[in-house]
């Protein structure tokens, strides 16, 4: 018996991670002390700056694509809302790359236009659609939303979108659909990782109907107000945020209704660390570490970790 642990390839902890924010705070650390020859930190200093002005130029196509759609108002959250320069330096997509802080410098292949959406299975008008005329017909909104990753940090973030209700209105399910099935994309030239056959791509996750159905359920196709950058699953992605992040699939092509359980790809690799529900719950710790607070990136504050992430009253009767 080996006493040696090695991890598996999903098993990279955030923790491992030096997150964007930590360049930054460090050159603020600098700035504070007034130090005039802080020799030793210049290094990471200028390395900072360069970064950030690389991820500046890599937003600056999608900033300027503004997506107009209206604040919801009741959708308002008492906590700071994560600095976007933040929250677009620090993701998981596994399609690209396993540290959270470089997606965004692996992203430069990745083409999300033109881009189809198939609605399919157990519905009685299945369609495929370019998503931007999906776009036009729906009933786009800001909402911000507290977003809980399974890994203990946190964010909270302005997405554009709409619920995925109006679109599952439009291709009527059928009276025996239970479920709904999301695929990514897969294309391993645009994402290099998923040249690697050691995980089951495309990603896949599912929602129970009545899940997809409840109001706070969105997909989203836009962020601080303009159209999302690839880092975030640009063209369209779902956002479920009384769930744990690894729910909220990217870069969606297809969503099936069935009248069966689908698998998720989390679930798959790790059944006893990720299950179907995935509700954010601060009681049941993850078998790795605990689930009662959160970090919230960028000024890691730690937070005590809500119930359905603070949506309990919207989702606890589904359960
Ligand atoms: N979707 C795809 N296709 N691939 C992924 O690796 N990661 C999930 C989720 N959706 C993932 C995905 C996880 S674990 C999290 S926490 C969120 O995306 C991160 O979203 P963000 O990078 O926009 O913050």
């Amino acid at each position: 018996m080996s006493y040696i642990k090695i991890p598996k390839e999903w098993e990279i902890l955030e923790t491992q991670v030096t997150p964007e924010s930590d360049y930054i705070n460090r050159r603020k650390f600098i700035k504070d002390l007034g130090i005039a020859g802080a020799g030793a930190l210049l290094f990471s200093t200028s390395t900072a700056c360069a970064q950030n002005k690389g991820v500046e130029k890599q937003l600056r196509p999608f900033r300027s694509q503004k997506l107009a759609a209206e604040n919801n108002t009741a959708f308002t959250v008492e906590r700071q809302i994560t600095d976007e320069i933040v929250a677009a330096t620090y993701n998981n997509y596994y399609e690209f790359t396993t540290s959270k802080s470089s997606v965004w410098k692996k992203v430069g292949d990745f083409k999300a236009r033109p881009w189809e959406v198939e609605v399919s299975g157990l519905v009685e008008k299945p369609m495929t659609i370019d998503v931007d005329d999906l776009i036009k017909q729906m009933p786009l909104e800001e909402r911000i939303y507290r977003f809980r990753c399974v890994e203990a940090w946190a964010m909270v973030v302005p997405w554009i979108g709409f619920p995925m209700k109006a679109l599952l209105d439009k291709v009527q399910p059928k009276a025996d659909a239970k479920y709904v099935r999301m695929l990514t994309f897969l294309d391993p030239d645009m994402a290099p990782r998923q040249n690697s056959n050691r995980l089951p791509w495309p990603y896949y996750e599912g929602l129970t109907l009545a899940e997809a159905m409840n109001d706070l359920t969105i997909l989203t196709v836009g962020i601080y107000g303009h159209i999302l950058p690839p880092q975030h699953g640009a063209p369209i992605r779902l956002i479920v945020p009384w769930k744990y992040g690894f729910k909220s699939i990217k870069s969606i092509v297809s969503i099936e209704l069935t009248d069966q359980k689908p698998r998720t790809f989390w679930n798959t690799l790790a059944p006893g660390e990720y299950d179907f529900d995935a509700n954010v719950n601060p009681n049941v710790p993850h078998p790795r570490w605990s689930q009662a607070s959160e970090r919230m990136i960028g000024t890691k504050e730690r937070l005590p970790t809500l119930m359905y992430n603070g949506y309990g009253s919207s989702v606890a009767h589904l359960y």
